[in-house]
């Protein structure tokens, strides 16, 4: 196990990053959709961290022939999803196994998709009952719900879904099973979430319209067009920077080439609420919306934040931080999802910040934040990235601090550590 120290940033800084990892949700997508197409897939900047090679390594295991010249990726898709001769190991990814059980209910063959251990102990009947309610055979620990996961390919029926969730998991599950359905699916989602399953499949020759509060998903008989794509950079992954200039006096920090979806930039509009200096550049669109944000550091004040949740779900650990350095009660409300992340992050962190000295009250949909002068302290990642990397943070604009058990940053931003040591200084021990 390893563990990150960062001591406090001993002076203001200045960065312009243009190597911040590429967009996770959208990498998955890249080596999922290949499967898809009628030929070669071309995708530069993929993100080469932990979860997204898993499901490209899956991709692989179902037929696909992946090729790596310079920082492109060529897919190129099998005539038929193989069935594979073992386990597919989707790691510590819920946006892999979820979206995975979607594309193979309507493939024939015998799929069996499992993760580590906190992968393994989150919600799996979210995609799996109404993937079973419209013919699909699956099944899974604790009546259908923990992976590892059976799915027995079968003939699907088209369907109309209002799911009770914001979930784009759920959706794109759904998505990608109606592709292959006998007529035309519709589906309804309770908020808006990320929509780059939409987008993707939609350049990719896929007919899916909005129908009032519904989207339709028409089936497809052949091969889909293939993707082209240079993945942008992940505003998630970006953001823990954003938070960086917004705490640390005097910093500022330009991020480059993000996708500013507006399904995916919720926190950074957040962030600028609170009192931070923002600006968005958006430059070029290639399935999405591109562009810069640059980010400066002004005093917090405190905010609430209960709509659009799932646009900002991912980010909330990191303003979290931001919170406890602003002045006032921030409150974060119709949040429950955090409960079922990589780790319980109401729970993560509401216990780190309490170490470092901040007041915080936890109900069942989020939590509020006293803004204080926080303290640095030894916290625990709980075996979550964005967890870790988020008190990492804290640090910079506090004093010396440990966070323990930081492997899991690789998941998503194998980076991380080289880019926040040209603001501050860090050290790794242990093994
Ligand atoms: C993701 C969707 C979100 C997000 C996750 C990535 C995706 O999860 O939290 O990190 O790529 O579709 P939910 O759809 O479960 O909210």
């Amino acid at each position: 196990m390893k563990n990150l120290q960062v001591l406090k940033a001993k002076s203001s800084f200045s960065q312009e990053i243009d190597s911040i990892a590429s967009d996770k949700s959208i990498s998955h997508r890249c080596a999922m959709f290949s499967l898809l197409s009628s030929a070669e897939c071309e995708v530069e900047n993929f993100l080469e961290a932990e979860d997204t090679l898993n499901s490209l390594k899956i991709a692989q295991e179902l037929g696909a022939v992946v090729k790596k010249e310079n920082n492109k990726y060529f897919i190129t898709p099998p005539k038929k999803i193989k069935e594979p001769s073992d386990v597919l190991d989707c790691g510590n990814a819920g946006t892999g196994i979820r979206l995975y059980c979607g594309l193979l209910a309507g493939s024939d063959g015998f799929f069996v998709l499992s993760g580590d251990k906190y992968l393994r102990s989150r919600p799996m009947k979210r995609v799996i009952k109404p993937l079973c309610d419209i013919g699909a055979k699956i099944d899974a620990r604790d009546n259908a719900n923990l992976a590892p996961i059976a799915i027995r390919g079968a003939s699907l029926k088209a369907f109309t879904y209002e799911s009770a969730i914001s979930s784009a998991q759920v959706k794109s599950a759904m998505i990608l099973a109606a592709l292959g359905a006998d007529g035309v699916c519709r589906y309804k989602e309770s908020e808006l979430s990320r929509d780059h399953t939409e987008r993707m499949l939609r350049g990719m020759g896929v007919k899916i319209e909005k129908s009032g509060d519904f989207i339709e998903i028409h089936p497809v008989k052949e091969p889909l067009k293939p993707l082209k794509i240079k993945v942008p950079t992940d505003p998630s992954s970006a953001f823990f920077f954003a938070v960086a200039a917004a705490i640390v006096p005097n910093s500022k920090v330009l991020l480059k080439n993000l996708t500013l979806n507006p399904t995916r930039i919720e926190a950074f509009k957040v962030l600028k609420k609170m009192g931070a200096k923002i600006e968005f550049v958006e430059k070029e669109n290639i399935y999405e919306p591109i562009g810069d944000i640059l980010v400066e550091y002004a005093p917090l004040k405190s905010v609430e934040v209960s709509e659009n949740i799932s646009w900002l779900i991912d980010e909330l650990p990191a303003l979290s931080i931001a919170m406890a350095f602003a002045s006032g009660t921030s409150i974060v409300r119709n949040a429950k999802e955090l409960r079922v992340k990589e780790s319980d992050r109401i729970e993560s962190v509401a216990k780190n910040l309490r170490i470092a000295g901040v007041e915080v009250t936890t109900v069942e949909d989020g939590y509020s934040v006293m803004g204080t002068t926080p303290r640095g302290a030894v916290f625990d990642s709980f075996g979550d990235h964005r967890i870790a990397m988020s008190f990492a943070l804290l640090a910079m604009a506090s004093s010396e601090s440990t966070i323990k058990d930081i492997d899991c940053i690789s998941t998503s931003f194998p980076n991380f550590i080289e880019l926040l040591s040209k603001m501050t200084e860090t050290k790794i021990y242990g093994s």
